[in-house]
């Protein structure tokens, strides 16, 4: 599916880490070395033709965004430098003003560090509190669980669509729903799912949701936060200066400009932005439907296997999205990787950021396979012959 469009697949590789970041298409690079080369400006500060060209790029992607993720209007669409600081700004923007002490954040052991640490900070300075949704013996987070979990000082659930290194699907309009009836705010990270499944941020009553670009061909540096209009409304920023005041005095009065222009302090990723909305133009060509399918389809093949050597352990089986999350019985995953590294074939290895979720695998560190649009079933097989030769390698071992 589209590898041509990848120029660093010419070379011997077969990369599995796009959990971590994605490849980039020659047709993103080019839309961003195009505003390099041929009308680099500043975004809303100039009145010459480069600037006005620049703006009108900048300011498009936004639509882009917005029906991407079926949001009501642009002004809910706020660029950040990813996903991180989407989630910082929801946490301490937003939360850290409205949470009072003992009003309660549920979470689970599954997310990614930057859907825990704010929210265990703001427990630190504010005194609420953080509290866990069980995972099913699968490690997934089930609808039922959340409902069992929420209490009567349930403020927020926070939660990843797709977690990060076990891969299962949450369903987030069933959550969407329950966080509706009472009257919950649902915070979602979206970073390993926006490029791999549909989302409908209004259809699921999402109040804020979270992702960067680089996870989904697009460049680093940029992500996006999206928040429903009367809450981003409310949110203070966490950066000042250029761009985002309507004006300033000398005795400390200032005015600050109207959303999404408010939280976005000084000289944006400007490049970066474009070549996310080429990105978005590029997964929609395909079909983010179809991106999962694919994936999905060769993890199945990929499992179906990997079950069959002995000595491969799998934690992630039942999962639906594309990820594929195993050790070598007996060996340091950090290993695992230099020996699938030794024939081209790039994974990740150790806790991936997700570093509480040890006490539901009880391990601490996984390999990580995370595929994308681009991999193919050779790549598939050669994983699968590389994986069983492993016996030959780390006998001593094994
Ligand atoms: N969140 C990224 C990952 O899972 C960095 O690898």
């Amino acid at each position: 599916m589209n590898r041509d469009e990848f120029p660093i697949l010419n070379q011997e590789l077969i990369y599995l880490d796009n959990s971590a970041t994605t490849l980039k298409p020659k047709c993103v690079v080019d839309k961003m070395v195009d505003y390099y080369t041929q009308y680099t400006s500043n975004i809303h500060r100039g009145d010459y033709h480069n600037a006005i060209k620049t703006n009108k790029e900048y300011d498009k992607v936004r639509t882009i965004v917005k029906d991407f993720i079926h949001a009501k209007d642009e002004k809910e669409i706020v660029y950040t430098s990813g996903t991180t600081e989407s989630l910082n700004m929801v946490a301490f923007g937003f939360f850290g003003q409205i949470l009072k002490e003992a009003d309660e954040v549920l979470i689970t052991k599954a997310e990614h560090a930057s859907n825990i640490l704010p929210w265990l900070i703001l427990q630190k300075n504010k005194k609420i509190k953080v509290s866990y949704i069980p995972l099913d013996e699968n490690h997934e987070l089930t609808v039922d669980n959340v409902l069992n979990s929420i209490t009567s000082k349930t403020k927020v659930i926070s939660i990843a669509h797709i977690s990060n290194v076990i891969g299962d699907i949450r369903d987030i309009e069933a959550i969407g729903k329950i966080c509706k009836e009472n009257n919950i705010y649902l915070v979602v990270d979206a970073a390993q799912s926006v490029s791999h499944i549909p989302i409908d941020v209004k259809k699921a009553n999402v109040s804020f949701l979270a992702f960067s670009a680089h996870k989904m061909v697009g460049p680093t540096g940029v992500g996006i936060l999206y928040g429903k209009k009367a809450l981003l409304d409310k949110m203070e920023p966490l950066k000042y200066g250029g761009g985002m005041n309507q004006g300033f005095e000398s005795d400390s009065n200032y005015t600050l400009k109207e959303v999404p222009i408010k939280l976005e302090a000084g000289t944006p990723p400007i490049a970066s932005v474009i070549g996310l909305g080429e990105a978005i133009r590029f997964i929609e060509s395909i079909g983010v439907s179809k991106i999962h399918e694919h994936e999905y389809g060769l993890k199945q093949y990929l499992i179906k296997e990997l079950e069959k050597i002995p000595n491969i352990v799998l934690y992630n089986k039942n999962s639906k999205s594309g990820i594929v999350t195993f050790n070598i019985r007996g060996v340091f995953s950090q290993d695992t990787s230099i020996y699938l590294n030794h024939y081209k074939i790039a994974i990740r290895a150790g806790n991936h950021c997700a570093k509480i979720l040890k006490d539901d695998l009880n391990i601490n560190n996984t390999c990580r396979l995370s595929i994308y649009l681009y991999n193919t079933k050779e790549e598939m097989d050669q994983v699968i012959k590389v994986l069983k030769n492993s016996k030959d390698i780390f006998k001593v071992v094994i």
